[in-house]
C-alpha cells in the first residue's frame, strides 16, 4: 500500500505524473471555470465563497498563529513547511513545476485538489477524452471517495503532537460534514450518498492516525482515546473488519498494531469506494450503530474513553439521519440526537450509564428496529 500522509498529498504531486502547476487563473477564462451560470462558475465559488482560498493563509498571519509558532520556536509562521504545507501548500511547489500564471499566495487552490494541470489542461475537454484518460494524464479523479478522501484528510486529520501542545487545534476528518460544509462548485453527485463518504473519510481518518504511530512515537492519553474511539466506531460500524482495540499496546508492539491497522483501514476505504450503495446499506449502518448501547455500560472501559466514543458516535448517528429523508422529520429521534449531544459534550463529567438510556430512546425511535 503507498503511504499516504500530508507530504505527498498536499498538492504538489501526483508522483507519476508531476506535472506544472498553472495557476486559478489559467482554469478562470469566462468561456471554462471563469464565468456565471452553474456550470462555469468554478472560479467564482472558489475566490469568493470557499475559505480555501484565503481564509488558511490568512490564520498564518494571526496572534494565534505566532503564538503557535513561539511556542514552537518557528521565526516566521507564514514561510516555516511545518505551517505552509496545509495553510499555504503552494509556496512549497519548486520552481521547475511553477508554470507562467503560477500565484504561490494563492492558498488551496484549484490544483491542490484536481491535480497539477499542466498535462490535463488542453486535453479535458476534449469530446473523446474519457474519464480513464484525464485520469492517466494526472488530473484526480474526485468523484471517486477514496480518491477524494485522500486529498482532503491529507490536511485534515493529522497534525504533530508538538504542534497540539504548541496550542494548534486538534483536527477532526469527517469527510461527507466537511464536503457538504465546502460551497458546493460541482453538480455531480454519483457516488455521494452520504452515508457513503462518511464510512470512506472514517476508514481514511483511521489510516492516516494510525500511520502516525506506525513508525514508533508514542500516542499521548488524549490521543490514544481518540483513536482508540474510531476504532471502537468503526468495529462496531463494520462487525466483520478484524480491528483490534489497541488499548494496551506500548512501544514496539504498538507500532506493529498501527501498521496492521494502518493497512486494514485502507483496505476498508478502497472497499467502501468501490461498493454500489444503497439506502438499505444506511439503514443497517445506523441501526448497528445505534444498537450499541450495551458497550457504554461496560465499567472496564475508562469514562474518559467512554466519552470519546460518545463524541464520535454521535456526529456519525447526525450524518446517518441526516443522509436519510424519511428520518428527517421524525421529532423524538431528532430530540434523543439532541440530547446525546449534549450529552457527549459534558466532559468531565460525563455520565455513560446516562448516554447508553438515551442512545435507547434513540434507538426505539428508529421506524425499522428488528429490519432491515
Ligand atoms: C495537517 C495540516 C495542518 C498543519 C501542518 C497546520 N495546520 Fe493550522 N489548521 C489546519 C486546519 C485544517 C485548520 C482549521 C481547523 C478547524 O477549523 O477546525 C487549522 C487551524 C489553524 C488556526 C486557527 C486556530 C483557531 O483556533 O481558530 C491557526 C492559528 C493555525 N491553524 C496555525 C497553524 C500554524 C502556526 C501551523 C504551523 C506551526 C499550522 N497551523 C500547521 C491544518 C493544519
Ligand atoms: C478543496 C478541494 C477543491 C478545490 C480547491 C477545488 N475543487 Fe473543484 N471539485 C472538488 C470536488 C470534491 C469536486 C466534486 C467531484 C465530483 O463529484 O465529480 C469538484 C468538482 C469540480 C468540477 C466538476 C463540476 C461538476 O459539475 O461536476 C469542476 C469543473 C471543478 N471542480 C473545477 C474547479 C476549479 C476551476 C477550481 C479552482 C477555481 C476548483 N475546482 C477548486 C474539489 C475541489
Ligand atoms: C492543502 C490542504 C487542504 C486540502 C487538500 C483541503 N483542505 Fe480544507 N482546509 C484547509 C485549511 C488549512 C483550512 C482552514 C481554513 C479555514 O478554516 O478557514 C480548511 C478549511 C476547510 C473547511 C472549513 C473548516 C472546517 O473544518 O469545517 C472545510 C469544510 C474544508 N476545509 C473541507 C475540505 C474538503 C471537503 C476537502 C477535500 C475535497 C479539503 N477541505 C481539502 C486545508 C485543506
Amino acid at each position: 500500500m503507498a503511504v499516504i500522509s500530508a507530504a505527498i498529498y498536499t498538492g504538489l504531486c501526483s508522483a507519476e505524473t508531476p506535472g506544472k502547476i498553472l495557476g486559478a487563473s489559467s482554469c478562470a477564462s469566462s468561456s471554462c471555470h471563469g464565468g456565471g451560470g452553474a456550470l462555469h462558475n468554478q472560479f467564482l465559488v472558489w475566490s469568493l465563497r470557499d475559505f480555501h482560498s484565503s481564509r488558511p493563509s490568512a490564520m498564518l498571519a494571526t496572534a494565534r498563529a505566532s503564538q503557535i509558532g513561539g511556542a514552537l520556536n518557528i521565526g516566521d509562521v507564514t514561510a516555516d513547511p511545518r505551517c505552509t504545507i496545509c495553510h499555504a501548500p503552494l509556496l512549497l511547489a519548486p520552481q521547475s513545476l511553477r508554470g507562467s500564471l503560477f500565484q504561490p499566495g494563492e492558498g488551496v487552490s484549484c490544483e491542490s485538489c484536481h491535480g497539477p494541470a499542466e498535462h490535463w489542461i488542453r486535453s479535458h475537454t476534449r469530446p473523446d477524452f474519457t474519464e480513464a484518460d484525464r485520469v492517466a494524464a494526472g488530473m484526480r479523479d474526485l468523484e471517486n471517495l477514496y480518491i477524494r478522501a485522500n486529498v482532503c484528510v491529507a490536511c485534515h486529520q493529522n497534525v504533530s503532537s508538538d504542534l497540539i501542545n504548541a496550542g494548534h487545534p486538534v483536527l477532526m476528518f469527517e469527510m461527507d460534514g466537511q464536503c457538504a460544509a465546502e460551497p458546493r462548485h460541482w453538480t455531480s453527485e454519483k457516488n455521494g450518498n452520504g452515508a457513503q463518504a462518511w464510512l470512506v473519510g472514517q476508514a481514511a481518518a483511521l489510516r492516516e492516525m494510525s500511520w502516525q504511530w506506525s513508525n514508533g512515537g508514542t500516542p499521548s492519553d488524549h490521543e490514544s482515546n481518540r483513536w482508540t474511539a474510531l476504532v471502537w466506531l468503526l468495529k462496531t460500524a463494520q462487525p466483520e473488519t478484524d480491528f483490534k482495540i489497541l488499548a494496551d499496546g506500548n512501544g514496539a508492539d504498538l507500532g506493529k498494531k498501527a501498521r496492521s491497522l494502518q493497512d486494514q483501514a485502507d483496505e476498508l476505504a478502497r472497499h467502501v469506494a468501490a461498493q454500489q450503495w444503497t439506502p438499505d446499506a444506511t439503514r443497517r449502518l445506523l441501526q448497528r450503530l445505534a444498537a450499541s448501547s450495551p458497550d457504554f455500560r461496560n465499567s472496564n472501559t475508562s469514562t474518559l474513553q467512554q466519552a470519546d466514543r460518545a463524541g464520535r458516535l454521535v456526529l456519525a448517528l447526525d450524518r446517518l439521519v441526516g443522509s436519510l429523508p424519511e428520518l428527517k422529520t421524525r421529532q423524538p429521534l431528532q430530540s434523543a440526537l439532541d440530547q446525546m449531544f449534549a450529552e457527549a459534550q459534558s466532559i468531565p463529567d460525563f455520565n455513560p450509564v446516562q448516554f447508553s438510556t438515551t442512545l435507547d430512546q434513540f434507538r426505539a425511535a428508529l421506524p425499522w428496529q428488528n429490519s432491515p
